[in-house]
């Protein structure tokens, strides 16, 4: 079995499994102090039926705890983000309590109390005597094996750890770790639990420091070192090339100093390299500049700094990598969503080309001697796709986009990688089909990549060219024999939709919505958003002048009545197994768009057109208008996509768009003036 199998021997998309497991009822998190709040802040959150006992054996921190649960739900009620029905429900239900007798009837317990072994184990001795045969009990470390916590338990097969990253209640990764005692189910729930509850779960070996860890401590580690030649500001100026905020900053957010010396002492079990600095133990806060912020910086120095810091992230991640501690998709993905790098490890290499990766690393290995290096050429190292996950089910290929952080929205990147799956799989007789789903409860996908528009604004050459590029894999899409069915988890919008329209079927959950909100942002679908629906489904052209003209968002009801939707799964993972179902049954009996024109009704544009209560463009919507009734009215399919194409290229220079696309980037409300 590979690594990667190990890992994962069933599936990557965690909610395609299937388990007989309910969600708990009741859960326990043991430690108040720290992160134990924040997780149960999350959980409630996620769960707000579900009772919830936050235990400590001190009442000061289970006072703090409660005052800073009910801020957040404060803040949220503020910012809109919850009802004050939905914060009363997150509040009840949740026992802040030094008696551990209280969490007898938990189905799971996540001890995030202490990084001291002896008192973990007392601690889980304690659990193991009160709760039943079947509870799940974690623990919540950065660094600590399984195997040292859980060892003397006696049933280890339901204990393991899992390790959240701060704030947790906003984070969206958790390791899970697969220790050799822990039972298969037992690691497939958690996968499945965190991610049904928003998070982003990744399966990681037993490795002192997991997968993400090994990465930030010896980051910070370096950066430690790199005191001999530079000051803390200029090491993070440096960084922030690479990260938000530099590894002195984040430490005196974290007061993360301790657990460096902690993290690093442990890993010099692996060698004496692991060494923590001296420094960190001599110094509390440490002087450095807000991200962003001006620092004077010799050439020389930086490049210096420059090296040393992606000497240890490059010599990490080749090492994760070639121990099979995690794979590369989510070593990736992980340093992005949980150590807020701008680019993944693997991305950085890309982009600096082999012969600097080389001489980068002769230089580490020649100042930092007994650091791992890559055991296999570099080019190995970038054989994945960054935003899919892919599986297969009975012949069928499972393609989940997989950028919760955006919502899932399509990058450049994204439709490459998609096209890219297709192509591969497209000649193998053992492949009957596909399906495109999204990552996570929430979303399909949240439309195209809006961060990629300024660049088209203004300019009709460079919005065409895009246009052109991102229909590449939906015309191939078009052409393709075997079928392709769309499974829609959540919110499928804009540009999401558009490549959920030119699948051959779609099949959705309970709740999934289907939106254009292009108008509200000056701007049109342009990917045949504008076309598909009509030759599709002719005789509810209505529906779709709403959905274009003024972003009319449906239910999965209507899209069912309408015949966009096949069929609508109770869940998640009941969706994708109908999806399967819906790719095995249109074998041979793919219906193609229609090339022929469509009668469709007049387009009238209310007065004051709104969506909600946006006031929405008129010149936009007009430009939305003639470009849906010329689209329907074209000979033949290929001339209609090139009629939306051309609309949004023309819609993309107006002031509408630039307003639109700026109010989105900016996080305000727009304000279209005509
Ligand atoms: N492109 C790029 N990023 C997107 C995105 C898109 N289409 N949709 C969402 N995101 C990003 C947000 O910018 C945000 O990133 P940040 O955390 O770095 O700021 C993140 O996803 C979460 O979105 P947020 O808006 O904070 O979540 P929400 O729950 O408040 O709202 C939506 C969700 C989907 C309603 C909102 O994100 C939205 O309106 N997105 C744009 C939808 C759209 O117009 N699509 C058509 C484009 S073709």
């Amino acid at each position: 079995m590979s690594q990667e199998s190990k890992l994962y021997p069933s599936f990557h998309n965690p909610l395609c499994l299937k388990l007989d497991r309910p969600l708990p009822d009741e859960i326990a998190v043991i430690g108040a102090g720290t992160i134990g709040p924040d997780i149960g802040y999350y959980l409630k959150s996620a769960l707000p039926a579900t009772k919830l006992f936050l235990v400590d054996v001190v009442e000061e921190p289970l006072r703090n705890a409660e005052k800073r649960i009910s801020g957040y739900v404060q803040k949220a009620v503020d910012r809109r983000k919850l009802t004050e029905d939905q914060a009363h429900a997150l509040l009840s239900n949740i026992t802040y309590t030094m008696d551990y007798e209280r969490i007898k009837g938990c189905d799971l317990v996540i001890e995030a109390a202490t990084e001291n072994i002896p008192l973990k184990k007392k601690i889980f001795e304690d659990v193991e005597a009160l709760v039943g045969e079947e509870t799940i009990i974690t623990s919540n470390t950065s660094s600590i094996p399984a195997d040292r916590i859980f060892g003397n338990m006696r049933r280890p097969e339901r204990s393991t750890i899992t390790h959240f990253f701060a704030p947790a209640w906003r984070s969206l990764p958790v390791e899970v770790i697969r220790w050799d005692r822990v039972s298969p189910e037992v690691v497939d729930y958690l996968f499945w639990l965190f991610a049904v509850t928003g998070k982003a779960p990744l399966i990681t070996d037993n490795a002192i420091c997991f997968m993400l860890d090994r990465v930030f401590d010896n980051w910070c580690n370096e950066a430690a070192y790199l005191l001999q030649h530079a000051s803390a500001s200029q090491i993070d100026k440096v960084a922030e090339e690479f990260v938000f905020a530099g590894p002195f900053f984040v430490l005196n957010m974290a007061n993360g100093n301790p657990i460096i010396i902690e993290t690093n002492t442990l890993q010099m079990e692996e060698g004496a390299h692991y060494k923590p600095a001296h420094i960190l133990g001599s110094v509390a806060t440490w002087q450095t500049h807000r991200p962003g912020s001006k620092v004077d910086l010799p050439e020389e120095l930086g490049a210096l700094i420059r090296d040393r810091l992606l000497g240890i992230l490059f010599s990490q991640s080749f090492d994760i990598i070639d121990r099979g501690i995690g794979t590369k998709e989510d070593l990736n993905f992980g340093c992005q969503i949980a150590l807020g790098f701008r680019k993944g490890p693997f991305d950085i290499m890309r982009e600096i080309g082999e012969g600097e990766i080389e001489l980068i690393m002769t230089r580490f290995q020649r100042e930092r001697p007994g650091f791992p290096v890559a055991r296999q050429p570099f080019s190995t190292y970038q054989e994945f796709a960054r935003n899919l996950i892919v599986d297969e089910m009975d012949g069928v290929v499972i393609i989940t986009l997989r950028r919760p952080q955006a919502m899932n929205a399509i990058s450049d990147e994204i439709n490459n990688e998609i096209l890219s799956v297709l192509k591969e799989h497209t000649d193998n007789p053992s492949v009957k089909g596909f399906v495109i789903t999204g990552y996570g409860a929430t979303a399909f996908s949240a439309g195209a990549d809006i961060g990629k528009f300024p660049q088209t604004l203004g300019n009709k050459d460079a919005a065409i060219q895009y246009a052109k590029d991102s229909a590449e894999v939906q015309l191939f899409m078009d052409q393709m024999d075997k079928p392709i069915v769309a499974a829609i988890n959540g919110m499928a919008l804009g540009g999401g939709l558009e490549v959920a329209l030119r699948c051959h079927g779609m099949v959705a959950t309970k709740n999934a919505i289907f939106q254009f909100p292009e108008i509200t942002l000056g701007i049109l679908p342009g990917i045949g958003g504008c076309i598909v629906p009509y030759r599709r489904w002719p005789q509810e052209a209505a529906v779709f002048h709403e959905m274009i003209c003024l972003a009319r968002r449906i239910t999965v009801k209507e899209a069912f009545d309408i015949g966009m939707v096949e069929r609508i799964a109770d869940d998640y993972a009941e969706m994708i197994r109908e999806a399967v179902q819906e790719v095995h049954a249109l074998q041979g009996k793919i219906q193609r768009v229609p090339d022929r024109p469509v009668a469709i009704p007049e387009i009238t544009i209310p007065e004051e057109p709104k969506a909600g209560k946006l006031a929405l463009s008129k010149e936009a919507i007009s430009i939305v208008a003639k470009t849906i009734k010329a689209g329907a009215a074209a000979d033949s399919f290929a001339e209609a996509l090139e009629i939306g194409y051309r609309g949004s290229a023309e819609i993309a220079c107006t002031e509408a768009a630039k307003e639109g696309i700026s109010a989105f980037l900016e996080k305000r409300r727009p304000e279209f003036t005509k």
